[in-house]
């Protein structure tokens, strides 16, 4: 088996490795809510609603891609699979079938915010222990406010 070996100490991996995999699997959640909500939208607003969806979608796979890698390059295993998101994941339950769009958008502005407190937190966490990776967690979180504010502009 071929081994990653980390730049960072023991200490410091630890940390950083739960920042990066807990951002992974709010990542990879948020790709798919977005994804759902995209299908299940109706209303006036659709065509806007369901467009902007997908813009989520984009930055969410983006950045777990981005989150998942550096992980790797720091000698830890990321676990992108369907159980452990899961588990772990900070947004809470989406509910099943359609959508009204109105109700749509509060359900992104609920789960961005979701994963925006625990991004804050990894960046916190993080500054210390690694500077490369927290910066990373610092562009990931300004796109997703970045996205809630856009969701949240339209929803009066
Ligand atoms: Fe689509």
């Amino acid at each position: 088996m071929y081994v990653v070996k980390s730049p960072l100490s023991d200490a410091n991996l630890k940390t950083v490795s739960e920042a990066l995999q807990g951002a992974l699997v709010d990542l990879v959640d948020l790709s798919l809510v977005a994804k759902q909500i995209h299908w299940n939208v109706v209303g006036p607003r659709f065509r806007s609603v369901h467009l902007q969806l997908d813009e989520v979608v984009t930055v969410a796979r983006s950045h777990s891609d981005t989150v998942a890698e550096r992980a790797a390059a720091l000698g830890v295993s990321p676990d992108g699979r369907a159980a452990t998101v899961a588990v772990g994941s900070g947004i809470g339950v989406t509910p099943e079938g359609w959508v009204d769009d109105t109700a749509a958008v509060g359900a992104l502005v609920d789960a961005l915010g979701a994963v925006i407190a625990r991004m804050r937190e990894r960046v916190t966490s993080t500054e210390e222990a690694d500077p490369v990776s927290q910066d990373i967690l610092i562009a990931v979180t300004a796109d997703l406010e970045k996205q809630r504010w856009m969701f949240q502009a339209g929803n009066g």
